[in-house]
């Protein structure tokens, strides 16, 4: 069975509570279970984690190796400014999809650029709550066309 690491970064602990404005009022833990559920029917196990701590998204990259075989991130803030998780990803060679609820093309200049992008499959962005889903479907469909070449 494929299993899947989704990361939270940053700030997304306070999701429902969070500028709602910009991220909407459906909780972290909503989402997890969610694509929990998502999983299921995908028969694909999903795990989650969440940290404010940059070395701890870091390790937690580093540790999916040989547990799993793709992950789902949203890296928050570390997205714009951590080679570090960028590297990371790049070290453990896992098939990666980057995702953001909000279209972060749409605001800030600094949120434009992200540097998970360049070693991430593909990314989603701007879809709300949707976009986990949406980028687990993505993730799940990469990790089986690798695994029947
Ligand atoms: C975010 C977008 C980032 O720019 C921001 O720093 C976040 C959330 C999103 O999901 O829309 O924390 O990744």
């Amino acid at each position: 069975m494929l299993s899947v690491l989704v990361l939270h970064g940053p700030n997304l602990n306070l999701l429902g509570q969070r500028e709602p404005g910009i991220y909407g009022r459906v909780t972290l833990d909503a989402i997890n279970r969610s694509l929990e559920q998502e999983g299921q029917a995908l028969q694909v196990k999903v795990s989650t984690l969440q940290s404010n701590h940059e070395g701890a998204l870091v390790d937690a990259i580093h540790d999916a190796q040989g547990h799993h075989q793709g992950i789902l991130i949203n890296a928050g803030a570390y997205t714009h400014t951590s080679v570090a998780l960028r590297d990371a990803i790049a070290a453990v060679n896992l098939p990666t999809v980057e995702v953001h609820l909000s279209n972060i093309y749409r605001r800030e200049e600094f949120r434009h650029h992200s540097f998970i992008a360049p070693v991430a499959v593909g990314q989603i962005s701007g879809f709300g709550p949707d976009s986990y889903r949406l980028g687990l479907h993505a993730l799940v469909h990469h990790l089986q066309q690798l695994a029947a070449t």
